[in-house]
């Protein structure tokens, strides 16, 4: 197993995914739109396209020249926020383009995949015992409605099972002529676990994922990530969006004066500290991650989920403190009420992983600071001489 397509291999993950992969004798092609991503994360040992996922033509033709024998797809939008406001965008990007991937995989007979997805597909915990989340949750919970959040449809104020509805009209029509894609009464009622239409498209996904298995053998690897935070430690590649809206990455950017102040949401959850807590990974743990996945899927040729997380807790005002502590400034923020559709509690078992794929991430939060902080000093030196 040489040659592997990574979509999104210009993005965050994506870009340390490539790094570990080059670095292990991989030959990879990375196809990206460059939408979000940047050229300068793809590794120089890798090989770049720049193409949509939307173009079927441009893929096919792709596909034909450079006969991957494996694909790693990170090619998604990932605002559980904007998810809620653009619905159609995302079930465009993360849905009909992940389609066109696997049909373009099929035509050239490339039969092994490994998926980003999130943890995004768990929703809210309906009872105590959900946490830490075990893959098969999604199997075993079985809601009556749909936990969509409020959001808009078409010019319209819409939430719940409401919500879902048109969502899955728009499925439907658009993939009526394809029965081979149609969604069992089963499938439907999974759906309605996600509280984002972001979960929403990576569950459908691991659906669609499930589909293709059955009626072509296209094998697949469904890796869940938790919340991912944290920088190659070169310093060389990290998180590079416009407007970040994850925790750690704002923190750091108060203290670099980009925005004004952080906001808390909320510090009356009933948790250690009153404050949201969450499973932070590194996104160097997540490249062997996929690496680890891969191979797996090479030897056994058998689809499965993982999740992939630290299996630890850590509070709003813990990322703070290691910012801080990483940084040596001060993070200036208030307190403001619950953002909507956060859990109190998100936490992975990764067991699974850690048993099935002998993979267990390495770094901590401490590292994650300190990595996240090297990568935002060197980015923006590399701004600043850019613009001289
Ligand atoms: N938080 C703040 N202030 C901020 C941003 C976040 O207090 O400005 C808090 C949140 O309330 C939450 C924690 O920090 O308690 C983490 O929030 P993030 O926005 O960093 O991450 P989320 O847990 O909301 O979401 C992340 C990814 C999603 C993914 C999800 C899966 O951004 O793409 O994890 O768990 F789906």
């Amino acid at each position: 197993m040489k040659k592997v397509l990574v979509t999104g291999g210009a993005g965050y993950v994506g870009s340390h995914t490539v790094k570990e992969l080059v670095k292990n004798g991989y030959d990879v092609l990375v196809v990206d739109n460059l939408e979000t991503g940047h050229r300068k994360l793809v590794d120089h040992r890798a090989k770049l396209e720049v193409a949509d996922l939307a173009d079927k033509e441009k893929l096919k033709s792709i596909f034909e020249k450079y006969i991957p024998e494996a694909v790693i797809d990170f090619a998604a939008y990932l605002a559980v926020g904007e998810s809620m406001e653009e619905p159609e965008k995302y079930f465009q990007n993360n849905v009909a383009n992940f389609i066109n991937l696997l049909d373009a995989m099929n035509e050239v007979g490339c039969k092994l995949l490994i998926k980003s997805s999130s943890a995004a597909v768990y929703g809210n915990p309906t009872k105590e015992s959900d946490i830490p989340w075990q893959e098969d949750f999604t199997e075993c919970y079985r809601p009556e409605k749909s936990a969509l959040l409020s959001g808009n449809w078409q010019g319209k104020k819409i939430a719940g099972e409401e919500f879902f509805q048109c969502f899955l009209d728009h499925y439907n029509s658009i993939y009526a002529d394809r029965p081979e894609l149609k969604l069992s009464s089963d499938e439907i009622i999974k759906l309605r676990i996600p509280m984002s239409i972001y979960g929403v498209t990576k569950l459908l996904d691991e659906i669609v994922m499930k589909k293709y298995d059955e009626f072509c053998g296209l094998k697949s690897i469904v890796l869940r990530y938790f919340n991912v935070c944290g920088a190659d430690p070169s310093g060389g590649i990290g998180e590079a969006k416009p407007k970040p809206t994850t925790l750690m990455t704002l923190a750091i950017w108060q203290i670099l004066g980009r925005v004004p102040e952080l906001s808390i949401f909320g510090d009356d959850y009933s948790t250690s500290d009153g404050s949201g807590v969450r499973d932070y990974i590194h996104p160097s743990d997540l490249a062997t991650g996929h690496i680890k996945a891969l191979k797996f899927l090479v030897k056994n040729n058998k689809s499965d989920i993982f999740n992939l997380g630290t299996g630890t807790s850590s509070s709003v005002f813990e990322v703070i403190s290691a910012v801080e502590k990483a940084s040596g400034g001060k993070v200036k923020y208030t307190i403001k009420p619950r953002r909507s559709g956060d859990p109190a509690i998100s936490i992975s078992d990764p067991r699974k992983a850690e048993k099935v794929l002998n993979w267990k991430a390495k770094y901590n939060l401490r590292d994650m600071a300190e990595t996240a902080w090297k990568w935002e000093i060197n980015n923006s030196k590399i701004k600043i001489q850019k613009s001289k």
